[in-house]
């Protein structure tokens, strides 16, 4: 008896739950209907995946994509057309945006933007303020909302908890697990006259080790006394990795592809500016260290903190000079490569990017390739060599850290609930990314 599927990817190397085989995958409706071998099967559309990997769509839980206010860097649109070609099929989107998202009606205002517009899933952090505290239960539950963001140590745009009395009382409220942006502010003022202006090497002096791990420790002494589940961003250092494998119980942990792949002095020396980020790039040590994470699952997800700024922003003299960089689109290529390169394997890189976002943030339906879920899938060609040049990105600033870098491991198509939203570089389809659903929302 011939099954009919809508979609139907044939002859692929799946990478899942199961482990890593050939397996044909049927959709319908937007879900996965089967996995298996699917010989007598018929479908609408029918998608040759041999010689490619299929893998659970990829899940970026930190970007910047600056609407409203910020468009001259990026906007929902064209953040999102970045995530689909570099193979991100939903993105959790941060709230430093222009007026900030901490509010019902900021969310639900980007959330009406994103709609036909963004090519992939979105959810938007609200930014947890002295202001906002005692709102936190509400705007936690609002539908969209990927939980609430603090930032400790100022870095783009004006949100900043900085005192130990406000942050208590965030963590006190919140129930969901809240993302924290650590550096301690205090620590960071203090030193802002290491700052060496037009030497963006000074960066990680200014905003040192030790300013990381006064808040780190701060914020996993908070979270134990009142028992809450926090989300630690972009760590950076070696003693952070240490301290934080001692913590796991209330502390997960988030890294970017650009503290594993970039490292001091060398990229300020090559980059300057552009390689100007918060929290730093840092030497050897730390990003060894980022990786013996990785290996001993210290780590739960890569995030991208896709941060862009405009060529001119990044380009006036350091300090002035604006911190951030795209990634959204390159974390897919860049992390393939370290596979390709035996650092991590494939399977820990799905782990990273779309089982460890579901485990942490309780997605219904995303984060698995299994019947019933989503159809979100992220096809790659583990084979092919690529340069990633300036030209590719698609984020409206146009530049990455990584041009002329040479690559093994490709993005090649986007699924995003069964539609093929990106095929080898261009955009196909509209634009129907929808909401991100959370069990505990
Ligand atoms: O370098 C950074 N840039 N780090 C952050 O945490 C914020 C980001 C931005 O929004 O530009």
């Amino acid at each position: 008896m011939t099954e009919y599927y809508d979609v139907l990817i044939k002859g692929g190397t799946v990478v899942n739950h199961d482990g890593i085989g050939q397996r044909d995958i049927g959709v319908i409706g937007g879900r996965i209907a089967a996995i298996g071998r699917l010989d007598a099967a018929a479908a609408a559309d029918l998608v040759d995946a041999s010689d490619l990997h299929v893998l659970p769509g990829v899940i970026d839980t930190q970007v910047h994509f600056r609407e409203p206010g910020l468009e001259q860097k990026e906007d929902l649109e064209t953040g999102s057309r970045a995530a689909v070609v570099g193979g991100v099929t939903a993105v959790f989107e941060m709230p430093n945006t222009k007026p900030l998202t901490t509010s019902p009606d900021t969310l639900s205002d980007k959330i009406e933007r994103a709609r036909h517009r963004m090519f992939c899933d979105f959810a938007f952090y609200v930014g947890g303020t002295r202001e906002n505290v005692d709102d936190i239960p509400t705007l936690e539950n609002l539908q969209g909302s990927a939980g609430i963001k603090v930032f400790m140590g100022a870095s783009t745009g004006d949100l900043l908890v900085e005192d130990e009395p406000s942050l208590d009382r965030i963590i006190a409220r919140i129930r969901r697990r809240a993302a924290f942006h650590s550096e301690d502010e205090t620590r960071l003022r203090e030193r802002a006259g290491l700052r060496r202006h037009g030497d963006p090497s000074s960066h990680p002096v200014w905003r040192d080790e030790i300013a990381a791990m006064i808040a780190t420790e701060r914020l996993v002494r908070l979270a134990e006394t009142h028992r809450k589940r926090i989300h630690v961003l972009h760590i950076s250092t070696a003693e952070e990795i240490e301290f934080l494998g001692r913590h796991k119980e209330w502390a997960s942990v988030e890294v970017t592809p650009h503290h594993l792949t970039l490292v001091a002095p060398d990229c300020y020396e090559r980059l300057g500016t552009f390689a100007q980020m918060n929290p730093p790039v840092r030497d050897e040590r730390h990003r060894a260290a980022i990786w013996a994470g990785i290996a001993s699952g210290v780590v739960d997800v890569l995030g991208s903190d896709h941060a862009p700024h405009t060529r001119e922003e990044k380009e006036h003299p350091y300090p002035e000079s604006h911190s951030g960089m795209t990634g959204v689109q390159t974390l897919v290529p860049i992390m393939l490569d370290h596979v390709n390169a035996g650092r991590l394997s494939l399977t820990r890189f799905v782990d990273l990017t779309s089982h460890g976002p579901a485990r942490l943030f309780g997605l219904r339906g995303k984060g698995r390739l299994a019947v019933g879920f989503d159809a979100d899938l992220t096809v790659v060609d583990m084979k092919r060599t690529e340069t990633i040049t300036h030209n590719w990105i698609q984020s409206r600033s146009r530049w990455t850290p990584y041009d002329g870098v040479q690559v093994k491991g490709w993005p090649v198509g986007t699924f995003v609930r069964g539609r093929c939203v990106a095929w080898n570089g261009d955009i196909l389809g509209s634009a129907d990314g929808e909401p991100v659903r959370f069990l505990e929302v």
